[in-house]
């Protein structure tokens, strides 16, 4: 323990996407900041963001309108409270990221709003197109740079929380991915802010970094995680032999795409809202069509020239792919999206732990319900964000302790097994992870049955039994995809009913008596 180098701040910050860099640039107001993120500083969900950050500032438009269309797309299970705060305090945090120097895109000089599923307005910002969240990351990270109160280290991995003898949460236990030792960081508050787990699954959106890090070290830490059932599936990915599941926004429907069917037909007619419809209703659709045959997203219909002044990355990416979406229908289908459960906070981001905070992705405030209103995630990390820095004032209670007097929570990683004596940059065995991904594809996924979920929840505790060997990252982030994926495939299990992105084959119906309630999963096992 001695040879730990050990740092102090006021705050540590978990992740650097929207949520970690606005809650890190509002705290160092106040407060010495941390910021520890486990690559680049840039690479995280929020960079790969395209359709846009919803919010209602337009004329036409009113928190109103954007507090029902948030309650409906979650099938019951949104949090009215936080909806409410999410929407109302939602554009003062825009205004104010936009006085952070990120810049929408505008027409005539006003801003810009584009359209997606389920939103009743058009409110939807975005920036260089169909480049939202870089240019919102590209902003941030510029700000976090120049402001003294904020240190940020790249390549550091958290492998576990620490906590003092009362279990308050005091820091973390670091992974510095360049040297291969140990760090310790102590803080008065800890902000998870480490996004999602897209990864967990064969086919997803997201970038390389979900592993779901931030969940599986809160839940071994002891703090309760909420509504993990409920997983979004984007409906459009590109789906391309040996190409990722390369985002194709909602926004490009928004515009006015049609989604087609091997024959050419529009199967998305008959269904209100039509392509337009709630993510779930799409996605579900679709995958039910490609029973049938291959989909497609016909881009014709918005027009060449709006199509490469709104989507030039989409169009581009797609022409290096060999599509060139101006003159032909683009094959797509849906992949692993969004996290809508997550460590359980309330609408301060506070946690079930003391001093642990919990922002963005990973944290499940009950504003998505059972299914996100699409571009609600980067408001969500930018008002939770500044919630937690509002609840803290100006002092932060509690005694940073002495590194000698910090323990690590009894964790499945805790600090004997992060003695890296071998390590190495990248496992050379994936075999696990590939396992993984796969299980909880093929028996987790858009459509679940009982006999999936009992084999899916089966293997995943027998591989989690197994004594993993530590020696890198990859190693780390594998037994944290076991971890959340075995808490994912409980709760799915567990849960005798379909609701938003939540679908039983075998309990088809939305069953209000007595499922329109969150469930909540702690490491000693799932209660309601
Ligand atoms: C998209 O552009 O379709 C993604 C937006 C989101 O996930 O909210």
């Amino acid at each position: 323990k001695s040879e730990v180098k050990v740092f102090d701040s006021d705050v540590l910050v978990l992740g650097s996407g929207i949520a970690g860099l606005y809650t890190a640039i509002k705290a160092s107001q106040h407060f010495q900041v941390t910021v520890l993120t486990k690559k680049k500083i840039e690479e995280s969900n929020t960079e790969h963001a395209q359709g846009g950050i919803a919010v209602a500032i337009d004329e036409a438009d009113s928190p109103a309108l954007h507090l029902e269309d948030t309650l409906r797309a979650g099938a019951g299970l949104c949090d009215p409270l936080t909806v409410r705060i999410l929407v109302e305090e939602g554009p003062p945090c825009v205004e104010e990221l936009m006085g952070m120097g990120a810049q929408f895109d505008r027409q005539n000089g006003a801003l810009a709003f584009t359209r997606e599923g389920a939103h009743s307005q058009r409110r939807v910002l975005h920036a260089q197109g169909d480049a939202t969240g870089w240019e919102i990351e590209r902003a941030l990270v510029a700000k976090v740079k120049e402001s003294p109160n904020v240190t940020a280290f790249e390549g550091r991995f958290v492998v576990d929380l620490l906590e003092n003898d009362q279990r308050d949460i005091v820091g973390a236990l670091v992974l510095n991915e360049e040297t291969g030792e140990l760090e310790g960081h102590l803080a008065n508050a800890v902000v998870l802010a480490t996004g999602g787990v897209g990864q967990v699954y064969r086919f997803t959106t997201n970038p390389s970094v979900a592993t779901g890090d931030g969940m599986a070290i809160a839940l071994r830490a002891g703090a309760d995680l909420m509504d993990m059932e409920f997983v979004q599936f984007h409906p459009t990915a590109l789906l391309i032999p040996n190409a990722p599941r390369f985002l194709i926004s909602e926004a490009v429907r928004g515009e006015g795409a049609h989604l087609i069917n091997a024959a050419g037909l529009r199967f998305m007619e008959s269904v209100p809202g039509k392509e337009l419809a709630s993510r779930d209703i799409v996605a579900r659709k679709i995958w039910q069509e490609m029973n049938r045959g291959p989909v497609y997203l016909d881009f014709r219909p918005i027009g060449k020239e709006r199509i490469l002044e709104r989507f030039p990355s989409i169009y581009q990416t797609c022409v290096n792919y060999g599509v060139d979406v101006l003159t032909t229908p683009l094959p797509v289908a849906p992949a692993a999206h969004y996290m809508m459960g997550g460590v359980a906070t309330n609408s301060f981001g506070e946690t079930s732990l003391p001093h642990l905070y919990a922002a963005g992705e990973c944290a499940c405030n009950g504003v998505h319900g059972a299914n996100r209103l699409a571009s609600n995630s980067l408001l969500d990390g930018l008002v939770f964000g500044a919630r937690i820095v509002e609840k803290m004032g100006d002092k932060i209670e509690g005694k940073r302790p002495s590194w000698e007097e910090v323990l690590c929570p009894n964790g499945a990683l805790s600090v004997p097994r992060t003695e890296m004596n071998g390590f190495v940059k990248q496992s050379n065995d994936r075999g696990l992870r590939n396992q993984i991904q796969d299980l909880m594809w093929n028996s987790v996924g858009i459509l679940r049955d009982e006999v999936g979920l009992e084999k899916a929840t089966e293997l995943l505790m027998a591989w989690e039994s197994d004594d993993l060997s530590m020696h890198c990252v990859d190693d780390f982030e594998t037994a944290n995809m076991l971890a959340v994926g075995g808490v994912i495939a409980q709760a799915a299990k567990d849960r005798l009913e379909s609701r938003g992105a939540h679908n039983r084959t075998d309990y088809p119906l939305k069953i209000d008596e007595p499922w329109q309630k969150h469930s909540l999963q702690c490491k000693e096992g799932f209660y309601v």
